[in-house]
């Protein structure tokens, strides 16, 4: 096969969903489609017992399938599906909003039962800036649900997307009947646990089906449907794949109902990988020369050694394991030597990769967040990795000043690694640790200790809303305790917000200064 007809195969994805929304089972019925499980209940158990999260090691073994298998790979109906984790619950980081730099398209599951949630919300914003396609699936229809059109309302208020309903449901909870596929053109009924029928439309009036049309519930739905299709936008491929619809599914990921044909439909229609930005203009997927960038860096993985393995989205070209290739930033040559694919637990050894793949490679300490690995004589970098507002600040100490050196050293390469954010008092040296997630701090402190052999004091100055400063309005006077004046990694100015009250407090007595939230620059 050649490159290009490779990479046209590839289908790289991320499920984006708050907590218990259904995430996991949604995976576990992929995993078990692409027969990378054998049963339901292989993937579960990540929630069970709660980790000592003093530990780091403990926290990387108890975390099982969120890490170990960050990337699971499997083919399915000529396609090659590759779905990215993006951790939630506990670790949820900005390594969760970096993910979705790395997919070319996103399954947001929303519970049918409470709507649009602020993780959802969150992760949303990130696709919507970046134009990546979302396909949506209302989950949960087994149980009583808030009323699909009102779920809909919702999509398209909150979350400023357009929306086209590919099914349609005839009832939740116990008058749950099943859906119109409207793009199948069938009714797909719905016989309980693990069991669904598929009715062509043309096959509904047999007498068969006449307790079925019959049914008050069937024909409200089917009232509802008409009005979807009449006042309803258009489904349009194109609005899609530029991220201004979104198409909507409902089902049971449980049941499982209705996520067969979602999959099926979605894989039809998700996008292979597109040709991404770089310095030197648009590269292809189909370039011959190999390149990637890398998106996310994890370290100690396997307890074993203390590794660190670089995530790297392969976005052109051919990858081949000991491949010679250049780091962008620095223009040196590195060999790939050790890489790994993950699927499900095993970290299995990959031969080759090709656009939309992804390989998790052996860092020596050399890369950093965004790094472009290449062949080919042009030296190119693909557009950096936006940073993400973090939501969680602390300061951080040595607790013994005379190891002041591996202090800076260990929180200067454990910034660069993405695992958290640094900013400095705006006219001190006094350090600020910013996160996404509260889990990182910990991490943080058990990493300084066990790798940099430094204890570190952090002392938390709570939840902000972090906003950026124009550099000619800063004026330091306006700021105290309350709303911190400090300075990122770049020396741009930001404002760390006591809450949103403060924040809205500020904005109307100061209309004039331009506050700027890094969801709407990226
Ligand atoms: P997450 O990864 O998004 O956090 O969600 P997860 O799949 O773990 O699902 C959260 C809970 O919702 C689980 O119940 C799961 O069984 C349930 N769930 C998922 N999909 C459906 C569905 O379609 N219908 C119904 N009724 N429930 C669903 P739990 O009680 O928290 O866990 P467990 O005890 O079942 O393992």
């Amino acid at each position: 096969m050649t490159i290009n007809e490779e990479m046209k195969k590839r289908r790289t994805f991320a499920i984006i969903s708050h907590p218990d929304a259904g995430k996991t089972t949604m995976t576990e019925k992929l995993l078990l489609f692409g027969n990378l499980i054998r049963s339901a209940g292989t993937v579960k158990g990540k929630k069970s017992g709660k980790f000592a999260t003093s530990d780091w090691m403990e926290i990387e073994k108890q975390r099982g399938i969120s890490v170990t298998s960050s990337v699971m790979n499997f083919p399915y109906q000529g396609y090659q599906v590759n779905i990215l984790d993006t951790p939630g619950h506990e670790d949820f980081s900005e390594d969760t909003y970096r993910t979705l730099t790395a997919v070319d398209s996103v399954v947001m599951i929303i519970d049918a039962t409470k709507g649009i949630e602020a993780q959802t919300l969150k992760l949303f914003k990130v696709c919507k800036m970046r134009g990546i396609p979302i396909f949506t699936f209302i989950n949960k229809l087994d149980r009583e649900g808030r009323e699909p059109l009102e779920l809909l309302e919702e999509i398209e208020e909150v979350l400023d997307i357009q929306t086209c309903p590919m099914s349609w449901p005839a009832g939740m909870g116990k008058r749950f009947l099943g859906t119109f596929d409207r793009y199948g053109k069938q009714f797909i009924q719905y016989n309980g646990n693990e069991d669904e029928t598929y009715i062509p439309y043309d096959d509904l009036d047999k007498p068969a089906y006449s307790d079925l049309v019959s049914n008050p519930t069937y024909e409200a739905a089917n009232d509802e449907l008409a009005l979807v299709e009449e006042a309803g936008d258009d489904f349009s491929l194109e609005a899609v794949l530029s991220g201004e619809q979104t198409p909507v599914f409902f089902g049971s990921a449980l049941a499982p109902f209705g996520v067969q044909n979602f999959f099926d439909t979605f894989i039809s229609m998700a996008p292979a990988p597109a040709p991404r930005k770089s310095t030197e203009g648009v590269i292809s997927p189909d370039n011959p020369d190999f390149s990637g960038f890398v998106f996310k860096i994890q370290a100690n993985m396997n307890p074993a050694h203390r590794d660190r393995v670089a995530f790297l989205r392969v976005c052109s070209g051919k990858f081949e394991r000991g491949m010679n290739v250049k780091l962008a930033r620095t223009g040196k040559p590195i060999k790939l030597a050790q890489s790994q694919q993950f699927v499900a637990s095993d970290r299995d050894t990959i031969e080759e990769a090709y656009a939309g793949d992804i390989i998790g490679v052996y860092d020596p300490n050399a890369y950093q967040i965004g790094d472009t690995l290449l062949e080919g004589k042009n030296l190119f970098e693909y557009q950096e990795l936006p940073q993400f507002p973090p939501e969680q600040f602390q300061r951080v100490t040595a607790k013994n000043v005379m190891k002041a050196k591996q202090f800076k050293k260990g929180i200067e390469q454990l910034v660069q690694e993405g695992a958290i954010q640094l900013y400095k008092h705006y006219r001190s040296e006094s350090y600020i640790l910013g996160a996404v997630g509260e889990l990182q701090f910990e991490v943080f402190q058990y990493r300084m200790r066990n790798e940099y052999n430094v204890e570190v004091m952090l002392e938390p100055i709570g939840e902000r809303v972090p906003r950026w400063l124009r550099a000619e309005q800063v004026e330091p006077s306006m700021y105290d305790e309350r709303n911190l004046l400090v300075r990122d990694r770049s020396d741009n100015y930001v404002v760390l917000f006591k809450n949103d009250f403060s924040l809205n407090w500020f904005k109307d007595n100061h209309p004039d200064i331009e506050l700027i939230d890094l969801f709407d620059v990226n």
